[in-house]
């Protein structure tokens, strides 16, 4: 029997003509679905997951399911789950407690729900669920086999828990493979974050000035696609070492309550919390636009915005208008949250494809390896980041050169 919450089942067609729309452009995870599918390695396996609920994912889903895991999906952000794609999930047999638009407190309930399905393997975007398995079910999480983590804020949580001594299961990093980073964060998220702004407010990019908070994987890629539709890009850091990068790729370098003043787009991309505050909001020009690509709805203070504004409305959909004390007018983004999964679609399937396959290549690798792995951070093995690579290059009809055998021993000694 399959267990759900969505929004409307009667959007499940809609939802399968979008999956195969994603599918097309996922040859990889295509690829490895096909070569495990007669011999069902996770036959009988019990996945919780707490993912976007998108195309994409839905693509990974029934991955899993074609390998013959019972998955039980949860949301990992209140406002990206695709309805139609959920719906498709249901009509497919999967146990599907998401919806566009939860309170906070349905989206903790459906985290809790799959929680509790005894999960044999957790698979995670921001580490809610591991977190929830912790906190509230520990004899369920002392049973885990594994987990994933899909992101750099999960991965941070989770090395934390894991220094505290209280990490109850073995996790794989999927988002430190160099297949995963690389391309989802950086390209992906460089993309698909401009997208989401653009959606929301069909504004020209040429000619403004915009100011990218955070110069890692997803505030490079941003920052790289700004600057080709003509902005003037400014980076904010902390880190000497990525300011300086920052600056020798081309953009100017300077504190956020200098670039404050400066602005007419704002993007955060940290991982890190209050960026944006009251006393920047305040002395931001007339009009300026806020977007958020970090995964929590931390980075951009809404609470301060919410503080200094004398009024509030709606102007288009995914785009709040607040009037501060002093007159002048801000433009909130997908309030706060991740833009370019609540205003678009989050990151095109091609790149999905690489961090999906890491995804589901984890699974097998910790059914398979179960026995021997602590209770530790790992990343994904070497091996699985270059096979998803030479799967990846195979599908877009790229070849290499390969050593020769002269050059493996040069590069092995150290004689000249
Ligand atoms: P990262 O660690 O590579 O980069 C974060 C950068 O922010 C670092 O260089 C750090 O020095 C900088 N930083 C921290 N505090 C700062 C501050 N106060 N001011 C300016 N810079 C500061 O991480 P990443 O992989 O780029 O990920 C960034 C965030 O984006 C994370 O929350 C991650 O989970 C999320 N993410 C979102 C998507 C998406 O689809 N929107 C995709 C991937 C990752
Ligand atoms: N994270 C970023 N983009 C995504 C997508 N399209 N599907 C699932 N998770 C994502």
């Amino acid at each position: 029997m399959v267990e759900f919450k969505i929004k409307d089942l009667s959007l499940a067609s809609e939802g399968k003509t979008s999956i195969l729309w994603a599918e097309r452009n996922m040859p990889v995870l295509v690829k490895l679905r096909e070569r495990y599918i007669e011999s069902k390695p996770l036959n009988g396996v019990r996945i919780s997951a707490s993912l976007h609920v998108t195309k994409e994912t839905a693509v990974l889903v029934r991955t899993l399911k074609s390998w013959g895991a019972e998955v039980y999906l949860a949301p990992c952000n209140p406002l990206s789950t695709q309805d139609d794609v959920a719906a498709a999930l249901v009509d497919e047999g999967i146990n599907v407690y998401a919806w566009r638009g939860m309170s906070s407190d349905e989206y903790f309930w459906a985290i809790r729900t799959v929680a509790s399905k005894n999960p044999d393997i957790v698979m995670d975007d921001g580490a809610d669920l591991h977190v929830t398995l912790h906190e509230e079910h520990p004899s369920i999480a002392s049973s885990v086999w594994g987990g994933t983590e899909e992101t750099t804020t999960g991965v941070i949580r989770l090395r934390a828990l894991e220094a505290s001594g209280k990490l109850k299961y073995p996790v794989i990093a999927v988002n430190n493979a160099k297949t995963k980073f690389l391309f989802d964060n950086r390209y992906g998220t460089g993309q698909s974050t401009i997208d989401g702004i653009l959606r929301a407010t069909n504004i020209l990019v040429a000619g403004k000035v915009a100011v990218v908070a955070g110069y890692g994987w997803v505030g490079r890629g941003i920052a790289l696609r700004l600057k080709g539709l003509g902005a003037r890009v400014i980076v904010t850091e902390v880190d000497p070492i990525k300011a300086l990068e920052a600056v020798m790729d081309g953009f100017d370098v300077m504190p956020i309550a200098k670039a404050s003043r400066i602005g007419d787009i704002f993007v955060t991309a940290t991982g890190n919390k209050n960026i944006i505050r009251a006393e920047h909001m305040m002395q931001m020009k007339d009009g300026a636009i806020l977007a958020n690509a970090g995964h929590f709805n931390v980075e951009i203070s809404v609470e301060d915005l919410e503080r200094i504004a004398i009024a509030k409305r709606r102007v288009r959909k995914y785009v709040e208008e607040y009037t501060l004390i002093n007159g002048k007018k801000l433009y909130l983004l997908a309030e706060g949250r991740l833009v370019n999964l609540v205003a678009a679609e989050g990151h095109p399937s091609e790149v999905m494809d690489m961090s999906f396959s890491n995804q589901a290549l984890s699974t097998l690798y910790i059914k398979n390896n179960r026995r021997k792995m602590e209770k530790k951070l790992y990343d994904v093995p070497l091996e699985q980041d270059e096979l998803v690579a030479r799967l990846k290059l195979e599908t877009m009809e790229i070849e290499i050169d390969e050593l020769t055998e002269e050059q493996r021993e040069y590069l092995k000694s150290w004689r000249a």
